[in-house]
């Protein structure tokens, strides 16, 4: 990915943690990061975090989100509910690579309590650095916000 464009991140305090080093990593690869919160490990509701980075990419203005969560699942949920935003739960790095490959994701979730960071931070890398292979594929996720 291009990494002059921003990724915008959130998460709930199950995955707080995770989420500072991934954002500690984004940075030190030279992606910029807009951190849409939580910003501590105090309890709140994921629903609040998922709609803002969903929001944010549904809207056009950032091209790519990285959601967490304790599971990941609430997260995906609440973001696959938005327009234009095709978010893919993975904790394996074939869906990470597939998810952009032939679903062109735009938001990548991860689970906290599920995910070591050595492989949250491989998922996220390989995330970043696959493209989109478009052609029939194109025509399929455009399918998904028809009417
Ligand atoms: C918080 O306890 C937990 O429910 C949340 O992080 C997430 O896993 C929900 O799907």
């Amino acid at each position: 990915m291009n990494k002059a464009q921003p990724i915008i991140i959130g998460s709930d305090h199950a995955a707080f943690e995770l989420k500072e080093k991934i954002k500690a990593w984004l940075i030190d690869k030279g992606y910029p990061v807009e951190d849409a919160g939580t910003h501590s490990s105090a309890s709140v509701n994921y629903v609040d975090y998922g709609r803002k980075v969903a929001g944010a990419v549904s809207r056009g203005e950032f091209s790519r989100g990285i959601l967490l969560c304790g599971t990941g699942l609430g997260m995906s949920m609440v973001a696959n509910r938005f327009p234009n935003v095709r978010a893919a739960l993975c904790s394996d790095l074939f869906s990470a690579k597939m998810s952009r490959v032939h679903n062109d994701s735009n938001i990548l979730v991860l689970g906290g309590r599920i995910l070591g960071d050595i492989l949250a931070f491989e998922l996220v890398r390989i995330w970043l650095d696959t493209g989109f292979e478009g052609g029939r594929h194109l025509e399929r996720i455009q399918s998904m916000d028809a009417p």
